[in-house]
């Protein structure tokens, strides 16, 4: 963990020099420093995320007997993906490019029981005065061409800080079980090295994916004539 600080560090170091022309050392030091106090408050964005989540589930844990959240997973986006991402977009790499145009550098993925609860989460987060929606995707309305499918939501959420508050951006992925057995697999065998899908796999892939959602509708509806929530 600390040997990973260390090298996003160095990373942040490096990605500075290369960009500060004749800029001096000190000058590169100070932009190293607010680069890591801006990771810190989307550090922060994130667990009040996660807090407002693990509360909703409480509190319908409370009232129906049963889990709306089967797991939370949390990431902040490493250095060598958020550089790769700036040169993407042909960004320089400073703060501001980073703070709004980088949208996912928080990221928080709510895997639920039901399709029903996804979107139940989803509308109280919502509803809440201190959440702002920067831009919605629902991908199991529209599930994408490959047959992907969860809710996407960018969010800003303020932190407190001692002397500031500050709005800071997090990106919302909720999604059932079903999704995320399809997505994560999906993602294994997309990332394995020197390959790449063809035409029948896309067709096997999609298949799989519209017979996941086609037992997600089943489970929905035994839960509806089941349980009374
Ligand atoms: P980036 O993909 O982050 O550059 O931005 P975007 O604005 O196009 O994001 P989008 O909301 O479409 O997707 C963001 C994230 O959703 C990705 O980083 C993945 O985690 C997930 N995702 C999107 N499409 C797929 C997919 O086809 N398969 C899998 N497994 N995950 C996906
Ligand atoms: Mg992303």
């Amino acid at each position: 963990m600390k040997s990973e600080r260390a090298s996003e560090e160095a990373l942040i170091r490096e990605k500075l020099i290369a960009s500060a022309n004749n800029e001096t050392l000190e000058y590169v030091k100070e932009k190293a420093e607010e680069v890591k106090r801006l990771m810190t408050y989307f550090r922060c964005a994130m667990m009040e995320i996660e807090t407002k989540f693990k509360v909703l589930n409480e509190e319908f844990s409370l009232k129906y007997d049963r889990n709306p959240i089967c797991s939370i997973k949390t990431r902040i986006k490493s250095m060598p993906s958020i550089t790769e991402k700036l040169e993407r977009k042909d960004l320089p790499f400073d703060i501001e490019s980073i703070e709004n145009y980088i949208n996912d550098v928080a990221g928080i993925r709510i895997v639920c029981s039901f399709t029903e609860d996804v979107y139940r989460l989803a509308d109280a987060l919502l509803k809440q005065d201190d959440i702002m929606l920067i831009r919605k995707k629902d991908y199991i309305e529209n599930p994408k061409k490959n047959g992907y499918r969860s809710l996407h939501l960018i969010v800003a959420v303020p932190i407190y800080l001692a002397h500031e508050k500050r709005l800071m951006k997090v990106e919302i992925q909720l999604r059932t079980l079903a999704m995320d057995f399809w997505a994560s697999l999906e993602h294994q065998l997309r990332y394995k090295k020197d390959f790449e899908f063809s035409e029948k796999m896309q067709e096997e892939l999609f298949h799989c994916a519209e017979q996941s959602a086609a037992l997600d509708m089943r489970m929905d509806n035994l839960r509806k004539s089941i349980m009374n929530d």
